[in-house]
């Protein structure tokens, strides 16, 4: 029998995660410690218990992994980049402590890394995708920075829509295969920037769609396993184009709670496989877009509780 959401275990799950400082796997992913936590406040805050971390020590912790130009890296010393830098921005607005930084400067280092064809690196070594697109966006949009002199908005729209490929998806660069993540990165950005007309909403939506297995679960390719986080990539574009009800509620909520662990607490990849931080966010906010009761509404576009960006006047 599918066991029902274990919120209880996976807030403890979440809490404890910081306790295992001396785990292989904690040193093993120092490299991901602000996406990590990103991920874990916004479970917490997905299952209703933002009173389980302590907003004062996470502050802290974010503004000590900041450069002298703004940005902020994975951890403490470590190299600056768009993906901890959007991290650190949503940790600093879900906690309501975004005086802590300085926007127009955050805003002009998102600016030095956007290229003459409006796409983005993630940091000073020009490795170009189109999830740094989406980090651009999604931070100067909680900054309320989104537009000139800070990015050229008109050019990042046409370096996303040339990654459109013949089947409705999106690479991470022109040409490049459709994947359910690259197209979550690509469908959130034309969502916050107003610009869903470019989206060929009912091919896209039918690709989508057909990424539901015989198990419930979603893959993000053809061919490819099924896996609890493109519960997030492929329903947050589906929900963005109201096409949530074109694949099976029930049975992808089944799979989502399959994958929990029940005694030890958090999400895993898939059942029967090792819960980590990551797949027990992408769960949860699967499961709160199929409107699992008592959770909170989460944000489509910029995987976020929607009180958060209503607090931040975003429409
Ligand atoms: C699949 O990754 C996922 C992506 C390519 C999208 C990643 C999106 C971001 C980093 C933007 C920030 C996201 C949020 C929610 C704020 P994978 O490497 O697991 O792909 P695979 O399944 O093909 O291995
Ligand atoms: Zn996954």
């Amino acid at each position: 029998m599918t066991p029902k959401l274990a919120v209880a275990k996976h807030v403890t799950y979440v809490q404890e995660l910081d306790n295992k400082k001396d785990s292989f796997e904690y040193w093993a992913g120092e490299h991901l410690r602000l996406n990590g936590v990103y991920w874990g406040l916004t479970s917490v805050h997905l299952l209703k218990h933002p009173e389980a971390l302590d907003s004062a020590q996470i502050i802290e912790y974010v503004m000590s992994c900041q450069h002298t130009n703004g940005a902020f890296g994975g951890h403490i010393g470590h190299d600056p980049h768009l993906l901890y830098t959007l991290s650190a921005v949503q940790i600093l607005a879900t906690l309501d402590a975004l005086d802590r930084i300085d926007a127009d400067q955050i805003a002009t280092y998102v600016k030095s890394l956007q290229q003459p064809d409006g796409s983005f690196s993630g940091d000073e070594y020009n490795e170009i995708d189109t999830r740094f697109s989406y980090c651009a966006v999604n931070c100067l949009s909680l900054l309320n920075r989104l537009r000139q002199p800070y990015i050229d908005v008109d050019r990042a729209v046409e370096f996303i829509h040339s990654c459109k490929n013949f089947d409705g998806g999106y690479g991470s660069v022109p040409g490049a295969e459709s994947h359910s993540g690259q197209i979550f990165c690509c469908v959130g950005a034309l969502a916050i920037l107003g610009r869903l007309e470019l989206i060929e909403t009912d091919r896209l939506g039918w690709w989508l769609a057909e990424r539901q297995l015989k198990n419930g679960g979603l893959n993000g390719r053809p061919e490819k396993l099924e896996d609890v986080c493109y519960s997030w990539w492929v329903l947050s574009c589906l929900s963005i184009m109201d096409r949530i009800h074109w694949i099976n509620r029930d049975s992808l909520v089944d799979f989502i709670l399959n994958a929990q662990d029940t005694e030890g607490g958090g999400i895993a990849d898939r059942p029967g496989d090792v819960s980590d931080v990551f797949h027990t966010l992408f769960g949860v906010a699967g499961l709160s877009l199929l409107g699992y009761p008592d959770l909170e509404p989460v944000d489509p576009r910029y995987c976020m509780p929607c009180s958060v960006i209503k607090r931040l006047g975003i429409q």
